[in-house]
């Protein structure tokens, strides 16, 4: 594949939808129930324009970011994200190496398959994201498991307290505990790339059937295809804010709250000595009907003390994207499936190139509306469409004297 034809996020994805079977590629690409909210995801970023500035003297540009201490090379990270081995073959080493080398976040979803030591080898500073119970004797010792891994950041994701509706995985015979049925086997064979790169070759070289080795604190877990004990998703839907609260107190590194779509939420986060969210609706997959993660965040900011992070997810894929995102106070944006799409085409390289892309994008664009840096970018950037009457500029001054410097 030669990825430099591929020049947009689009454009990846429509790679990656022709090498994935039909359920593989509806199982990623796909929302909950009419796909309300995943559709707001993509549109919302429209409402807003730019409201660029020039003669800003840009040759000099950094989209680099600090979060706790850490520089991260851009304001973008890879969002946690489960079962991706039904794309590519070690996929989930794949994000995490080529994250790392770009100098982003990357996020280890609860329900992946390669044990999170072997993680730690491609990424030694992984976020990991916890599907929690509602059981501190099943918390306390998968948080000693990543502690031991020396894992800094606990993600705890908020919004799956049951499972989704997800009607088109119905429709497809996709299953998570995974299961054979006729129309996978149909659609294998109509993809015989992927059966052969993903399907045969993870059969065959990791000797069996994978299993997720990260849910639990047993590093054994359970196969894919298995029910566990008690059901998959057992106890989620008994997490409330007294097992976050027992959690502060027993994990001494960060905590950030994820699918946070309520101002009063990130209010509580605070309250209990939380680090961050990230205000997300887990691109669509949970309540369809939820606003979009861009509109949330603009609720959001407000509500939490300046300098709280607040991170966003669901629906970014291009620079000026992740750019509104920033203006309107967000510290970072994680991307989900394009950085899949990345993995599923050409695993590592896939994923650098679709970094590639989006770094290109915002270094383009933040030049283009007149910044340096991050930080210079506000609110005053944007045409909020609720100006009023137009008074003062409020925006950042001029220099007093523009020959100065010169
Ligand atoms: C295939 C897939 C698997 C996901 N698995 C998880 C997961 O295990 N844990 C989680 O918190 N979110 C999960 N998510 C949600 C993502 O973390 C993220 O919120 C979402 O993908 C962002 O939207 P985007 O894909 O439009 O960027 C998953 C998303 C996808 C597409």
């Amino acid at each position: 594949m030669k990825l430099d034809r591929l020049l947009s996020v689009a454009d990846v994805e429509r790679a990656a939808a022709r090498f994935l079977p039909r359920a593989v590629y509806g199982f990623v690409r796909g929302g909950t129930e009419d796909e309300r909210t995943l559709q707001a995801n993509l549109q919302a970023f429209d409402a807003i324009r730019f409201r660029p500035r020039g003669l800003a003297g840009v040759a000099q540009r950094s989209q680099a970011v600090t979060l706790w201490g850490r520089r991260y090379d851009s304001p973008i990270g890879v969002a946690p994200m489960g079962v991706t081995a039904i794309c590519r073959h070690d996929c989930e080493r794949a994000l995490a190496s080529a994250a790392t080398e770009a100098g982003l976040p990357f996020v280890l979803s609860g329900l992946s398959t390669t044990p999170m030591e072997r993680i730690r080898e491609a990424a030694p500073h992984f976020w990991y994201q916890g599907y929690l119970p509602g059981d501190p004797a099943r918390i306390g010792p998968l948080m000693d498991r990543l502690q031991h891994n020396g894992v800094e950041v606990l993600v705890v994701t908020i919004d799956t307290a049951v499972g989704a509706n997800r009607e088109n995985n119905q429709r497809a015979g996709f299953t998570i505990p995974f299961r054979a049925s006729a129309r996978l086997v149909v659609d294998g064979v109509l993809h015989p790339r992927w059966t052969a790169q993903v399907f045969l070759h993870t059969l065959l070289k990791d000797r069996g059937i994978p299993r997720f080795t990260n849910v639990v604190a047993d590093p054994r877990g359970f196969r894919i295809t298995e029910e566990p004990q008690g059901g998959f998703r057992q106890g989620r839907d008994r997490l409330d804010w007294s097992d976050l609260e027992w959690m502060r107190a027993r994990w001494p590194g960060r905590i950030v709250l994820k699918g946070v779509a309520h101002p009063d939420d990130a209010r509580a986060a605070v309250r209990l000595g939380l680090d961050g969210v990230i205000v997300s609706n887990h691109g669509g997959r949970q309540l369809d009907g939820a606003e979009a993660s861009f509109d949330a965040l603009r609720a959001i900011v407000p509500a939490v003390p300046e300098g709280f992070p607040v991170m966003v997810d669901g629906g970014f894929r291009r620079g000026t994207h992740v750019l509104k995102a920033i203006a309107l106070g967000a510290r970072l944006v994680f991307l989900g499936r394009p950085m899949l799409y990345g993995a599923t085409v050409a695993g590592p390289r896939g994923v650098a190139r679709v970094i590639e892309i989006l770094k290109s994008e915002i270094d383009r664009d933040l030049a283009l509306l007149g910044c340096r840096s991050l930080d210079q970018l506000d609110c005053t950037y944007l045409a909020m469409g609720d100006d009023g009457p137009r008074g003062p500029s409020t925006g950042p001054a001029v220099a007093a004297d523009p020959a100065a410097g010169h």
